[in-house]
């Protein structure tokens, strides 16, 4: 598998767990209305928030006002605001359009702002907002922090039988770091611009600032060059973006206080452009856009000077597009293969006395370097380039572990970190949340410190198309968002959970499609609108993690079908993981109610076998889930016997365990690319009346 494939090993996060923290602050103090604690579902929590008494009821008469039409950003969301509330609560707002001035009525949502933020790292994104009886007040000393103000009020929407209402609250509220990024792939697999606008718009719901574009792959590239046409034209199959597309996702994001970072990823990972212009590889011969995955030979040839003022135009060209002053070279996985059958190039690190091919790249990224300064850009790079002789006013990109931060880090060198974010892997929400970027135990003294801008999600894309990159990407993604910028002390996982799920539907509301698509996919599966027994199935399975679906008999390509079952299953199964919850708690005390409902999700899931059968036996692309289903149903009537037992306080008979045991063994095995994601829960029954399963 590929270098970033089988350094899976090192994504491991370190599981700490400090209970609470400051989530005590979001809870009301002890004389603050009952009724409010645990109801806030803000997401990132706030720097500081003080829950008081009472309510600012929302109805027609609801009215905003604040800096006017001129003004631009923060008043285009006002008005999505003023949208966003309408079409949550149902209320015709009887607001014409936004007050631009001092409206005749007193009370209603006053917003205010010092001066317009820039799109730059350390831009003031702070807001205060209060909620009173009569009046909120949304005050920041830049527009962005208004917009990130009105995401907070949004999520503080809350309703009972009295109709919608605020809560009273003191928010002052401000991010930890200040690069708070997802990345897209759109290299390995297109995603055209509508995919791409629903994404801006869920990274601004929880105050993410920074789109990284991963624009040019091996299987493909995707930017139009006006000066180089042959690159988008060969390199992209004619999935590009026009220059116009490019400006437009700018401005958008723009208009969401979200930067946008190119990312062109070279010497290596870059076969799509060589389709074009073979002569730039290190190795004669044509070139096709590669289709398989993993780390590719072909790299640009440093050792010659054609390729220089290539990139001086290219990069000219691509500096003038994005505005941003950060512009990321890639510079991961070169393979090296090329560089070491090239006699030419051996000769040339001879001449130039480079040791090695790390000490080859890192002349190749110095002399890009002064082509990027000269048009106004800063360096990024994923970890390799980290090398000795570059200056450090490049920033380090990390992903092969968190050591490459730390190290860039001590030597002087900014840095963002993307190990343990990676959500490809389709990890649980909980390991990417635990994992920071400036851990407790950091080696790092206050000015080193300082040198850690924040991290990125990373949405590589060999396994996601526009139907399904939702899902891969959400909600997981706000959990990142939330470690980025909630304090430290933000890391109470189940509290996290418990927010996890409304913000979910909060981003459907923005259009996202990850709650929606999977159900269309069973729907187009089954060729019948009655899905409910794969839906069932569905929620109690999970994708295979950490690149597991690459291994084995599967041999996916750019072109392979991603409308499988497994497409549909979401990396991480909500309802999976609260019956693992159910079960501990169950453990624990023994509760009957709680065993009663445990039992009746477990004959659910052990009759639901006979249903799916005949669903299957209609589609041929489902029959490869009948042992995922089959091993559900087996284990399930394991875990009812189990429970049983357990209820019953009944020892089970001398071999009884070890039967079971194989019984989940045997439903332990992938199926269909997934895997159950309750067995061990069903686990933990049978060793709770057995001891533990062999
Ligand atoms: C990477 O995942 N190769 C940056």
């Amino acid at each position: 598998m590929t270098g970033r494939l089988s350094a899976k090993a090192l994504v491991l996060v370190s599981l700490i767990f400090v209970t609470l923290g400051s989530v005590l602050a979001m809870r009301p103090p002890a004389a603050a209305a009952a009724s409010v604690d645990g109801v806030l579902k803000l997401m990132p929590v706030p720097a500081s928030v003080t829950v008081r008494e009472g309510r600012f009821q929302v109805d027609e008469m609801l009215n905003i006002a604040g800096p006017g039409p001129q003004t631009g950003r923060a008043f285009r969301a006002a008005a999505r605001f003023m949208s966003r509330l309408a079409g949550r609560t149902g209320l015709f707002l009887k607001q014409d359009f936004l007050l631009t001035q001092a409206p005749s009525v007193e009370g209603g949502i006053r917003y205010a702002f010092a001066r317009p933020g820039t799109l730059l790292p350390n831009e003031d994104e702070s807001y205060s907002l209060t909620v009173d009886l009569e009046k909120i007040t949304l005050d920041a000393k830049t527009d962005i922090g208004v917009l990130r103000g009105f995401e907070t009020l949004l999520q503080l929407l809350s309703a009972d039988e009295t109709g919608y209402y605020f809560p009273c609250v003191a928010i002052a509220d401000q991010p930890r770091f200040t690069w708070r990024g997802l990345l897209i792939d759109v290299g390995r697999h297109f995603q055209p611009v509508d995919v791409i606008k629903r994404n801006l718009d869920a990274m601004a719901a929880v105050k993410m600032n920074v789109f990284h574009w991963h624009l040019t792959e091996d299987q493909g590239f995707r930017v139009e060059s006006k000066v180089f046409p042959k690159l988008h034209q060969r390199g992209s199959d004619g999935m590009f973006y026009t220059q116009a597309q490019i400006r437009d996702v700018i401005e958008y994001a723009a208009d969401r206080g979200i930067r946008v970072m190119p990312e062109f990823d070279i010497p290596g990972h870059s076969t799509s452009w060589f389709v074009a212009y073979p002569e730039f590889s290190s190795a004669p011969g044509t070139y096709g856009i590669e289709r398989k995955f993993g780390v590719f030979g072909p790299a640009f040839n440093p050792a010659d000077e054609r390729i220089y003022p290539f990139f001086d135009a290219f990069l000219k060209e691509m500096s003038a597009l994005f505005p941003d002053p950060y512009l990321h070279i890639g510079g991961d996985e070169v393979e090296g293969h090329q560089w070491e059958a090239n006699p030419a190039i051996q000769a040339f690190k001879k001449k130039n006395g480079l040791a090695d091919n790390g000490a080859l790249q890192a002349y190749f990224n110095k002399r890009l370097l002064k082509i990027l300064t000269k048009y106004g850009k800063k360096m990024v790079g994923w970890d390799e380039v980290l090398q000795p002789g570059l200056p450090n006013d490049i920033v380090i990109h990390s992903w092969r572990g968190p050591k490459a931060l730390v190290e860039a880090a001590l030597k002087g060198y900014q840095g963002i970190l993307s190990n343990g974010y990676y959500i490809d892997l389709c990890q649980p929400a909980e390991a990417h949340y635990l994992n920071d970027p400036l851990p407790p135990d950091s080696p790092l003294d206050d000015r080193q410190k300082a040198l850690i801008m924040g991290g990125e999600a990373t949405m590589w894309s060999e396994l996601v198309t526009p139907e399904t990159i939702d899902s891969r990407i959400w909600p997981r993604t706000a959990a990142i968002a939330e470690r980025l910028w909630s304090p430290a002390s933000v890391t109470s996982v189940d509290d996290m959970y418990r927010r996890l799920g409304p913000v979910s539907i909060e981003l459907e509301e923005l259009g996202l499609l990850h709650l929606k698509n999977p159900d269309m996919l069973l729907r187009r599966l089954a060729g019948d609108p009655r899905i409910e027994p794969l839906q069932v199935l569905a929620k109690a399975v999970e994708p295979l993690k950490n690149y597991q679906r690459h291994g084995g008999q599967a041999a996916y390509t750019s072109l392979s079908p991603f409308t499988r079952f497994v497409d549909a299953c979401a990396p991480e199964s909500l309802p999976a993981r609260a019956f693992r919850k159910n079960i501990d708690r169950f453990l624990a005390g023994k509760d009957p109610l709680l065993g009663r409902e445990i039992g009746a999700t477990l004959a659910l899931w052990k009759a639901n076998h006979a249903l799916v059968l005949p669903v299957i036996a209609a589609s041929p692309a489902l029959r490869e889930i009948e042992p995922l289903s089959l091993g559900l149903a087996r284990a399930c009537e394991v875990g009812l016997e189990a429970l049983d037992r357990l209820m019953k306080g009944q020892s089970p008979p001398a071999a009884w365990a070890e039967e079971k045991g194989k019984i989940l063994a045997e439903a332990a095995k992938p199926a269909a690319h997934a895997e159950l994601a309750v067995l061990s829960a069903v686990t933990k029954l049978v060793a709770a009346c057995a001891g533990p399963v062999k």
